[in-house]
């Protein structure tokens, strides 16, 4: 019988054409917003399977309701909105798709540290609002990154790259904090593994690129801002919910940090009249991480062939849950 598959927004087209290729019946959310959860309820009724991403909450409730569904396919490498134990119990196997956009998010992690070092969103506003003034020799000064000292909070793929551009473009001294130790970032870059607070104290950027989890949720508080270098630029381009974004607005504002860059807000989308909007050291994007032609057309045929697969071998080549295929004796 013909395999229907909900799609939750207009995803790219690469992976789009393989399910259309295969036979499955497709049905596309064509609005220019998620779904409400309601929404997402009642229409994933009539489908077994479920193309979605991080803006769709796909919480123990609505995997209850939903327990007819054979896959949950994330068009994302990150799943905290998903209730993978909830999925597993019933299970439901979840893929994701990791590594194809990992070079994407590290150029944003990358620029932001440039941008916000040398205040250029700041600046770019200042022009637009015709403040440029003349030449000022002591003005609107940043920092160099020549030789800074790294923190990387959550050594994965994204976190590597990142430290890669930071030791061959300023030669940084990197440290980084994980639940494991990174021999090969050890080995090639000399990072050394230390503790959340000698990361804070030492480091002169400190980068987030860790999930989203019970234990990282909040991570970054007004404790851990204290504990930073006055000097100190925090990046985030994992997920808003590591920070507390009131904690960073007063770490910025009593100037315990230097500055901030976030391709991720908390919540988002950001509202139009944040404090930090207006800040001169600060730079936000709105979680465009992934946002390559290259990245997104990877991302879903990814997507696609996690659900693909499974129709075609019950095999999930990237799967967040692999455990829901154990046989039980
Ligand atoms: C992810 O994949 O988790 C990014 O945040 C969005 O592409």
């Amino acid at each position: 019988m013909t395999k229907k598959i909900l799609v939750t927004r207009l995803y790219p087209d690469a992976g789009i054409q393989l399910l259309e290729k295969q036979g499955f019946q497709l049905t596309r959310w064509e609005k220019d917003r998620p779904m409400t959860p309601g929404e997402l309820k009642d229409v994933v009724k009539s489908h077994d399977a479920l193309l979605c991403t991080l803006t769709d909450a796909i919480d123990a409730d609505f995997l209850s309701d939903s327990r007819h569904l054979d896959i949950v396919s994330q068009y994302a490498v990150g799943f905290d909105n998903i209730d993978v134990n909830a999925a597993t119990a019933l299970g439901i196997p979840v893929g994701h798709t990791p590594d194809v956009l990992t070079e994407a998010t590290a150029d944003i992690a990358f620029g932001l540290m440039i941008a916000v070092a040398r205040k250029m969103i700041f600046m770019h506003k200042t022009i637009a609002k015709g403040e440029w003034g003349f030449f000022n020799p002591t003005g609107h000064l940043g920092l160099e990154l020549k030789g800074k000292t790294l923190g990387i909070v959550g050594l994965g793929r994204i976190g590597m790259s990142v430290a890669k551009r930071c030791k061959a473009a300023y030669d940084m001294d990197i440290l980084y904090y994980n639940r494991s130790a990174n021999v090969q970032a050890e080995k090639t870059l000399g990072a050394k593994r230390v503790s959340f607070e000698a990361l804070l104290a030492n480091s002169d950027i400190v980068s987030a690129h860790c999930a989203l989890t019970d234990q990282t949720a909040g991570l970054f508080n007004r404790e851990a801002f204290c504990q930073m270098k006055s000097s100190a630029i925090f990046i985030n381009t994992a997920r808003g919910g590591i920070h507390n974004e009131d904690d960073l607005v007063a770490a910025l504002e009593e100037n315990r940090i230097w500055g901030a860059g976030l391709d991720v807000t908390n919540p988002e989308p950001m509202r139009p009249d944040h404090p930090l909007l207006d800040m001169e050291n600060v730079c936000i994007l709105p979680h465009i991480g992934s946002a390559t032609v290259e990245a997104r057309n990877a991302m879903s045929v990814l997507a696609a062939n996690n659900l693909i697969e499974f129709y075609n071998t019950g095999n999930v080549p990237h799967c967040v849950n692999p455990e829901v295929f154990k046989k039980v004796d």
